[in-house]
């Protein structure tokens, strides 16, 4: 009311210093706006970080480490970096659990320098994790193209016999200089890109939702089946679903959709056998999409959020788990 005032005595005085009142009445409301409107963040406590997996090679054995770098990619730790080996056929197209379940056993680490391949049966095979020589294939994603540095014919020798099927198999590591995909979900930002893993760069998943799930079920299920990068303890069963935004350590994440789940939850991480059925049709009894949401998600069930990496940082295990509200 008093700038109202002010004003309309300056515009009967002269135009002039109407037109610099304006402006300074200006400057001060945007700077009262900003102050005032912009409620200030709130973290909210709502969980612990117990468990962080990297999955160096696709549909491979889950690394646990206490502590990982969050960056665009997704977790790292050291040489490790979340699914950046493939298995592929000699043309190049992927290899997953679906149709290999087996590689779930498999198990790729580094050491010095080296990867190391390990699985049931099999002694390790150690070779450089830099091969510059090697030549540069061109690989199939879900239907997008990807390069891959070719691991070496001792790696595809292994893989071959590990798998023991006619065809030979191929082992690829991205390296940062290829040209990454997109993700292949729209909700994710446009210029989110990833290696070879499937939608984003971060799964998070709580451990109540792991136990919800298998109090449903005959047969206890683990973390471990549903491949993700961070697991919360301390919070409620599907708290995960409400948590647009995060803070943990310095590293921020922003939820950009659940996880959709497919046949590949149905190959049990000890066995590497897949059973087609189960726990995918108990959570397709109770946790599918709402109608709204079944051109993004069709008949797939939810179980676990995606995220993308707003601020990038160090995550460790034990590390308390915020929910940025505003
Ligand atoms: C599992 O989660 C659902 C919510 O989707 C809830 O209604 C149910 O009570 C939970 N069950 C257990 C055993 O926690």
């Amino acid at each position: 009311m008093e700038v109202k005032t002010q004003v309309v005595n300056a515009l009967a005085e002269n135009k002039k210093t109407a037109l610099l009142v304006l402006g300074g009445v200006g400057a001060a409301a945007a700077i009262l706006a900003f102050k005032y409107l912009r409620k200030p963040e709130e973290l909210v406590r709502v969980g612990v970080v117990s468990q962080l997996l990297v999955h160096p090679l696709k549909s491979g054995k889950a690394v646990s480490v206490a502590l990982a770098e969050c960056h665009k990619f997704g977790l790292r730790f050291g040489e490790l970096q979340d699914r950046h080996w493939l298995v592929v056929k000699e043309d190049g197209q992927m290899v997953t659990g679906r149709q290999q379940p087996r590689l779930v056993l498999v198990s790729l680490t580094c050491e010095g320098g080296h990867v190391c391949l390990n699985g049931p049966n099999m002694e390790e095979l150690k070779f450089p994790v830099k091969q510059p020589d090697n030549h540069v294939m061109d690989c199939r994603v879900f239907g997008d193209d990807i390069q891959g540095r070719d691991c070496g014919d001792e790696a595809s020798r292994w893989l071959t016999r590990y798998l023991g099927e006619e065809k030979t198999f191929r082992l690829v590591h991205f390296e940062p200089q290829m040209k990454a995909r997109q993700s292949p979900e729209p909700l994710f930002p446009r210029d989110e890109k990833v290696a070879y893993l499937d939608v984003g760069p971060v799964m998070l998943l709580s451990e109540a939702s792991v136990q919800n799930l298998s109090s449903k079920l005959e047969k206890d299920v683990t973390v471990s089946r549903f491949r993700p990068n961070i697991v919360i303890s301390d919070c409620e069963a599907f708290a995960e679903d409400s948590w647009a935004e995060i803070q943990i350590g310095n590293v921020r994440l922003q939820r950009v959709m659940s996880c959709g789940r497919c046949i590949f939850t149905t190959v049990d991480p000890e066995t590497g056998i897949i059973n087609r059925k189960e726990p995918l049709e108990t959570l397709k009894s109770y946790r599918l999409c709402d109608p709204s949401e079944k051109d993004i998600y069709k008949a797939s069930p939810l179980f676990g959020q995606l995220h993308t990496v707003k601020k990038t940082g160090i995550l460790q295990v034990g590390d308390i788990v915020y929910k940025i509200s505003r």
